[in-house]
């Protein structure tokens, strides 16, 4: 279907031709002042240089053309020249009625559906997920269902870390404590066992206590470093470690995404590229673009200034870095789904990682031309204080916790001055925590930081999710009132506003196939927020007055 604002830019466009003006000086906007008009065009004022005349003049003339309008009921001409418009009540409601009977709300999908690798969520496989891995989850997945809703085919990706020094840490944690396990008897040839030797939770304390230590003791570190690259080289019990590890852990990361409505197409990590490591840096080589330096093999560029570092693909050791894995994957991604587009959802503090990552793809042809590879890098959350958020004692927030807090939250507000049976209570609380979290992130524009307030994202007033719901909820429960009155849904028509209030309403509601197609366009969730927002406000409006 049309926007309601194309529509009324063709009424428009058609005036001005039949006065005698170029018809692109019609094109309409949204009315900058609500009190006066709904919809407004200035290409009057534009028309003034071109024919040597007022602009109220043209104005003039194109608001006689537009008497009789089926489109407008009002077109008034302005000093010094604008044109304020209200469309007619009669219109909006057939155009409301056809979206309603159209498949997506007027939405139309994608003339030319896109393939697009969708590189989100990003957890580190044996750390638990904590609140920077949030947002990367929240908005990659909103940016994925946007994609889908409007016919592209977006395959989602966890692109686990599961590959890096973290690995080595824990093997060499294990080792220490447990050194008697079979995995470490070098001389070992027999199958191992299938059980892993360590729970989610002993693995979640393992990391941390062997993080702690490799950053107080130099020859912790060093073992550390030597198991991941045994690992890398193949160590047959390190390797089954790891896929101890990695087999523990995405059971209980599969289990927190869930809880967060967030699911993914593809599970593949770090790891799985890495026999294609070898041929591609060989590759790179043969093209002339890798070389060594100081031992390490690293790509230049010749008008490389300051700013871009050269992007090193190897180390000195030939260990693989998060460069080469993430370039290996994008030669593996276009291989195996020859996407038209890679968009990455990373903290924005990764973004000189990405532009040497795209940098060295571009160049070394492992794209096509025309492939885009986008970096959408979201800010970080902070806490009250204006710093990254903490836990009360000032240690990292893990996810499950955080989610913990808002359900409590909004447990006690849910409560508050009501009976209700308690498994009810929590079981609401759950939904709406959820919503808190999700909007009160989805809200803010993803490249800037935000503050997560609790108290003001689990509020049922103001721009929150909790306050989306409970519109959502309240019309829902009109029209189960109207039905149980014996009422008809399907054969219910719209009618022309009868108030000021009910237009209002309609206004914002034809909106809605311009708001999600821009959204996705921009790749800005944001703005449905905001979009929900107003017609929440505009439906509780008419609700009070009518
Ligand atoms: N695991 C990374 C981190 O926690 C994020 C991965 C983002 N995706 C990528 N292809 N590099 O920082």
């Amino acid at each position: 279907m049309k926007t309601i604002i194309e529509l009324i830019s063709n009424e428009v466009m058609t005036a001005f031709k039949e006065a005698g003006y170029d018809e692109n000086m019609g094109k309409v906007t949204l009315s900058n002042r609500p009190d006066l008009c709904e919809y407004q065009c200035n290409g009057a004022m534009a028309g003034a240089k071109v024919y040597h005349k007022a602009p109220i003049m043209i104005a003039n003339d194109v608001v006689a053309k537009l008497a009789g309008s089926k489109v407008l009921e009002m077109a008034e001409a302005v000093n010094p020249g604008f044109i304020n418009l209200k469309v007619s009540g009669a219109y909006m409601a057939q155009y409301l009625e056809e979206m309603r009977n159209s498949e997506k709300m007027g939405v139309e999908e994608a003339k030319d559906p896109q393939t697009m690798i969708l590189d989100y969520g990003g957890p580190n496989v044996a750390k638990p997920l904590h609140v920077g891995h949030l947002r990367s989850a929240i908005i990659g997945e909103s940016i994925k269902r946007m994609g889908r809703y409007l016919g592209h085919k977006v395959i989602g990706d966890v692109h686990l870390g599961d590959w890096g020094l973290q690995m080595g840490l824990i093997i060499t944690e294990l080792h220490k404590r447990k050194p008697e396990l079979v995995y470490f008897q070098e001389d070992y040839e027999g199958e191992y066992p299938t059980e892993a030797p360590f729970t989610i939770s002993e693995l979640e304390e393992i990391y941390p206590a062997a993080s702690g230590k490799s950053k107080e003791d130099e020859s912790y570190k060093a073992e550390a470093l030597e198991a991941t690259h045994q690992l890398q080289m193949g160590n047959r019990g390190y390797r089954a470690l790891w896929k101890h590890i990695l087999q523990v852990s995405v059971t209980d990361l599969k289990k927190n995404y869930a809880n967060l409505k967030v699911d993914f197409d593809l599970w593949n990590g770090e790891s799985d590229v890495q026999d294609t490591i070898a041929p591609m840096v060989q590759k790179l080589k043969e093209q002339g673009l890798a070389y060594e330096d100081q031992g390490a093999v690293v790509v230049k560029e010749e008008t490389d200034t300051k700013e871009v570092p050269p992007c090193m693909i190897l180390k000195s050791d030939g260990a693989a870095l998060y460069t080469t894995t993430d370039l290996a994957t994008i030669v593996e991604r276009m291989e195996k789904y020859n996407p038209d587009e890679i968009m990455y959802v990373v903290d924005k503090r990764q973004e000189m990682h990405f532009v040497q990552v795209f940098r060295c793809a571009k160049k070394a042809g492992m794209v096509k031309d025309d492939t885009k590879l986008t970096f959408l890098g979201f800010g970080t959350m902070n806490g009250k204080d204006g710093k990254p958020f903490k836990t009360r004692e000032g240690g990292v927030m893990r996810l499950e916790n955080l989610i913990r807090d808002i359900n409590e939250e909004m447990y006690k507000k849910i409560v508050d001055n009501r009976s209700i049976k308690e498994e009810d209570a929590r079981a609401t609380a759950k939904i709406v925590g959820l919503s808190a979290i999700k909007y009160g992130d989805l809200s803010n524009q993803a490249s800037k930081d935000y503050i997560f307030d609790i108290e003001r994202f689990t509020s049922f007033e103001g721009n929150t999710g909790p306050y989306i719901l409970y519109t959502t909820v309240r019309i829902k429960s009109i029209l189960n009132r109207y039905k149980e009155e014996g009422g008809n849904l399907d054969t219910l028509k719209i009618l022309a506003a009868g108030s000021d209030s009910e237009k209002a309403l309609m206004l914002e509601a034809s909106k809605f196939n311009q708001v999600i197609t821009n959204a996705y366009e921009e790749k800005a969730p944001h703005k449905i927020c905001s979009y929900i927002y107003e017609l929440a406000n505009a439906f509780n409006r008419f609700y009070h007055e009518t």
